[in-house]
Order: C-alpha cells, then sequence, then structure tokens
C-alpha cells in the first residue's frame, strides 16, 4: 500500500485556524466548550446533537464568544450513533479535518439494576456514536486529520453502580487504539482524552439531584465533590476541551489517552 507523507504541522492550538470540526455533542459540557475554544482559534465547527433548542442556544454562544462568520458555526440535528442520520447530517460538509465526539451520558446502578436497556443507554450509545464518526467521516479526513473521544476516570477508579459505565468507557478507550492503527496508513489519528470529574450540565443533573442546574444546590454540590481531588476542585469543561484542541493539533499523537483529572486517580 502506497502510505502518504507524515504531515507536519505546529502542534498549537491556532494551527486550527481555518479547519473544520464535527463536534458530535457540542451542544452542552465539554463539547460546547470546545466550541467556544474553536471560534476563538479562528475554526469552523459543525455542531451535532438531539435537542434543536439547545443546539440553537449553543450555536449562539459561540457565535458570541469570539469575531467570525456566522456560517463558521453551523448546527446539525442528530443521533451520533445513528449512521443514516449522521451521513444525511454531515453530507453537504465538503471537509472535515478533525471530529470530536462527546456525545454520551452517565447512568449508575447497583448490578441488580442495571439491565441490558440500561446498558443501550451508557454503553451502545457511547460507543456506536464513536464508532458511527468514524465511519461517516473517514473518507473526508485529510492526511494529519484526527478523531477524539471522551473517556472518564471510572476506568481506573470505579465506584459501586459504576461498573457499565466503566465498560462503556473502557470500550471507547479499545476502539481508540484499535482504530488509530486502522487509520494509521491514511495518517488519520484517533485519541481519546480521559476526564476526571467536571463540572457540566450532566455533572450538576447527576450531583444535583434534577435540581435547577444553576441554583445554589447545584453549585454547592459541585463544589464539595471536588474537595476530596488533589486539586480540590472539579474541572472546568474548557480544560478538558483544550486537551482534545491539543490532540487535534499535535500531528504525531495518535492512538494516546489523554488523562485530565486533576490528579483523581492518583490514589
Ligand atoms: N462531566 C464529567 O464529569 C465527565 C467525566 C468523564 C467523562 N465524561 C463524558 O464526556 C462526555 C461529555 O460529557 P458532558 O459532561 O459534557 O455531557 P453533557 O453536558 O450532558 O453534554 C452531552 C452532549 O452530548 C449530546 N448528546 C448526548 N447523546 C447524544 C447522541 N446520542 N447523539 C448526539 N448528541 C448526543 C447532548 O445533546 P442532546 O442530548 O441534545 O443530544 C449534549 O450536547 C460524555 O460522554 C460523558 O460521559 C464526562
Amino acid at each position: 500500500m502506497s502510505r502518504s507523507p507524515v504531515p507536519v504541522s505546529t502542534p498549537l492550538p491556532h494551527a486550527l485556524a481555518g479547519r473544520t470540526i464535527v463536534l458530535a455533542g457540542g451542544s452542552s459540557g465539554i463539547g460546547l466548550a470546545a466550541g467556544l475554544l474553536l471560534r476563538a482559534v479562528g475554526a469552523r465547527v459543525i455542531v451535532v446533537a438531539r435537542d434543536e433548542m439547545r443546539l440553537a442556544a449553543a450555536a449562539a454562544a459561540i457565535r458570541a464568544a469570539a469575531p467570525g462568520p456566522d456560517d463558521g458555526v453551523l448546527t446539525r440535528v442528530a443521533d451520533a450513533g445513528d449512521e443514516e442520520a449522521m451521513r444525511l447530517a454531515l453530507a453537504p460538509i465538503d471537509s472535515i479535518d478533525h471530529v470530536l465526539v462527546t456525545a454520551g451520558t452517565l447512568v449508575m446502578g447497583p448490578l441488580a439494576q442495571m439491565d441490558r436497556k440500561q446498558g443501550a443507554v451508557v454503553v451502545d450509545s457511547r460507543l456506536w456514536a464513536a464508532y458511527t464518526a468514524a465511519r461517516v467521516t473517514e473518507s473526508r479526513l485529510p492526511a494529519g486529520g484526527s478523531l477524539t473521544f471522551l473517556s472518564g476516570d471510572f476506568i481506573q477508579r470505579p465506584q459501586p453502580g459504576s461498573a457499565l459505565a466503566a465498560a462503556g468507557l473502557g470500550a471507547i478507550e479499545a476502539l481508540t487504539r484499535g482504530l488509530a492503527v486502522e487509520l494509521a496508513p491514511q495518517r488519520i489519528r484517533v485519541n481519546t482524552v480521559r476526564a476526571g470529574g467536571t463540572d457540566t450540565p450532566l455533572t450538576r443533573s447527576f450531583l444535583g439531584h434534577g435540581t435547577d442546574l444553576d441554583s445554589e444546590a447545584a453549585d454547592s454540590a459541585i463544589v464539595a465533590a471536588g474537595t476530596a481531588t488533589p486539586l480540590g476542585r472539579l474541572a472546568g469543561s474548557q480544560e478538558v476541551a483544550a486537551a482534545a484542541l491539543f490532540l487535534m493539533a499535535n500531528p504525531y499523537v495518535t492512538g494516546s489517552v489523554l488523562v485530565v483529572d486533576g490528579g483523581q486517580t492518583l490514589g
């Protein structure tokens, strides 16, 4: 097989200026934070999620984050795990340089409660979102392009009730290594950010027990959850998103799991 040359470019995020990045799961949390950072470095983003109103709000926030053309932020309503929907959603996009998949959710519970149906929510949806993004975009990604996925520190630091969630996250890291090897001849890179506890709407609703996400109760739950960590707080969503930008921008990183957990897995 003839192999294309290894592309060389600056590994700094400003190298993403003018690039097109698909954010599957970009209407909230870490994906939205990536959109804000990418807008600030002059990239074009295609934000994909299921809820149309949340997508519109996210697009407005990303446009407002930094000057740039309105069509530098596009939205697509699709379930990231639905290959047909994703192919339709991305069909008009001529060039895609990088893809970040943050679509996924967290459901926890003891073995006796977590049945196959729950597995479809917590394992299948996450795995198929990543795999589908790879299948749908692979032929359009250039040499030096990348796929970046999200996993979490439950893999290394499980808690009672997290077994199925950890299995889904582990599947993402295994997929990362497998696809990195498979796509390396095309010079497409595949990486994962393994995040520790991060202050996002997902975490707030999980810890805040369904209260208003911006309420004092939710703020207090976030602060309390961070106190036991080495750095004394949870991550901000942009701190995790910045790691994804690094993985996109550095053309010599593939098959890597970049841990951004504030030392939470140290012991
Ligand atoms: N927050 C943490 O502490 C933490 C730690 C480790 C790992 N993670 C993982 O990191 C990822 C992002 O977390 P987050 O906290 O940023 O979550 P979040 O705030 O809930 O955002 C999730 C985003 O994904 C979208 N989404 C979910 N399922 C989707 C699907 N099937 N198709 C398309 N879009 C979908 C959501 O929009 P719609 O619902 O409208 O589709 C939303 O935009 C998740 O996979 C999470 O498990 C989070």
